[in-house]
């Protein structure tokens, strides 16, 4: 990210703290994230997509996706840059509730939202529900009835079909999942999806803003964002006819994808702004309807590059693989607790030792933790220098998005803080877990 480089001694320094003091400081493992990179992150996508949308005539709204990662402080720093928070539980709504944000900037997300959830949601006002099925729409419109108070206002997820992402586990727009309401209509039957369109229109306590479609994430080819943006706008398109009602509102959805290894290439938000507001006008054009007020859910994009982890070597292993291959097991004092990805997702990273500089070769090395499971690796495959060693400072990158966010104990270790850097000052986010922590769970 941008603010990483090397101080004389060839240690990484992070936005202006050196490695090494950071490891005295909050020990290992640990998350570091750089503010200013995350702010300008969150920033760059609001600008890209305002200047772009503006130059076809339409507004954006951007939401950063919480489920990434969310803690007050980074609730609290994106909102200052100008975007609203999207929230996939009452958790992370309320975290976003705690950090000041308005229940207006905020939205709610999930396909099986409690009526807590849901009720809580009211409570502070939420800008938008996004309803994710038919039985969720009579839920929240009986809510709203026993409760009273003004119409909820509601988007309606919609699957387009279009399937993109990196993973099958992350791709959320295709038919054979459990997202959404599905814009394909069979039998001479509406569709899922117009039939949810219907049914909000038809309830007294609700108000229908709009639709909303997320394609799935990692994404790195930007064709399926265009493509499901014109389903959507057919689909706004439809309910107008039917209706006359021309919902004023589309969500895109996240999924812009990032770097994770040296030399991939992460989508740029410029272009892809760019090119989805150019697609949006096309289809709103033919379609001959006026273009909605749009917006988008980025949450790897700003947070993934702006985090690392930092571990500490412990036990170096080498292993003969094959009568060519030697690779190097390097095992951290994390693993997949802290970075469940690789093992979930076979997701890619890359390490480095970060605490000196070693002129030693490299050699082909992987990454391990210390649970008590094989699939535990955390980098399947890196070139270190042979003499990486017990002690060293060990960094990954690209861990901000969906590292601290999908966390476990497993082997009942805790979890690790996440600590924010600027400037040369270093500010614990969320502190590590203690064992006392999980103790006080246990009821004897
Ligand atoms: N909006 C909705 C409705 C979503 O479902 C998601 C992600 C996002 C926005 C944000 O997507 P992003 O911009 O971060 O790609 N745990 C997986 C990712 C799961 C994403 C689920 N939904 C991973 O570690 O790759």
């Amino acid at each position: 990210s941008t603010g990483v480089a090397r101080d004389g001694s060839g240690a990484l320094v992070v936005g202006g703290v050196p490695v090494a003091r950071l490891a005295q400081e909050v020990g290992t493992p640990a998350y570091v994230l750089d503010e200013a990179d995350l702010r300008a992150r969150a920033a760059g996508y609001r600008r890209a997509f305002e200047t772009a949308f503006a130059e076809v005539g339409a507004g954006v709204d951007v939401y950063y996706a919480g489920k990434a990662f969310l803690s007050v402080a980074v609730a609290r720093w994106v909102h200052d840059e100008g975007l609203r928070v999207d929230t996939a539980s009452g958790g992370e709504l309320t975290v976003a509730l705690r950090a000041g944000v308005p229940g207006a900037d905020i939205g709610l997300h999930g396909n099986n939202k409690s009526d807590e959830e849901l009720a809580l949601a009211l409570d502070h006002g939420v800008g938008r529900v996004i309803v994710d099925s038919l039985v969720e729409v009579e839920r929240l419109a009986a809510l709203v009835r026993s409760r009273g108070g003004d119409p909820a206002p509601v988007m309606v997820r919609v699957t387009t079909g279009v399937h993109a992402g990196g993973h099958e586990y992350i791709s959320t727009a295709h038919e054979d999942q459990k997202f959404g309401l599905s814009v394909t209509a069979r039998d001479g039957q509406d569709s899922p999806a117009m039939t949810a369109l219907l049914a909000v229109l038809d309830h007294p306590e609700l108000r229908l803003l709009g639709i909303h479609s997320h394609i799935g994430s990692q994404i790195l080819d930007p064709s399926g964002f265009e493509v499901a943006a014109r389903v959507v706008l057919e689909l706004r398109a439809q309910l107008a006819r039917r209706t006359g009602v021309l919902v004023e509102e589309v969500d895109l959805g996240g999924g812009y994808g990032i770097a994770y290894l040296p030399g991939e290439v992460a989508l740029d938000p410029d272009r892809i702004a760019k090119d989805v507001a150019a697609s949006v006008a096309a289809a709103a054009a033919d379609l001959a309807t006026p273009l909605p007020r749009f917006s988008i859910e980025p949450g790897r994009a700003v947070v993934g590059p702006s985090g690392l982890t930092l571990y500490t070597v412990g036990t170096v292993k080498p292993v003969r693989v094959d009568d060519e291959t030697e690779r190097l097991y390097v095992s951290v004092d994390g693993g997949m607790s802290d970075n469940i990805r690789p093992a979930l997702y076979g997701a890619r990273y890359h390490a480095e030792v970060v605490g000196r500089l070693s002129s030693a070769p490299s050699v082909l090395a992987r990454v391990v933790g210390k649970h008590c499971e094989s699939g535990d690796v955390v980098v399947h495959e890196v070139q270190l220098p042979g003499d990486v060693r017990a002690g060293d400072l060990l960094a990954v990158a690209a861990t901000g998005a969906y590292g601290r966010s999908m966390a476990s104990n497993y082997n009942l270790l805790t979890r690790p803080p996440v600590v924010a850097v600027r400037d040369g000052a270093v500010r614990t986010l969320l502190r590590r877990e203690t064992v006392d922590d999980l103790l006080a769970l246990d009821q004897g």
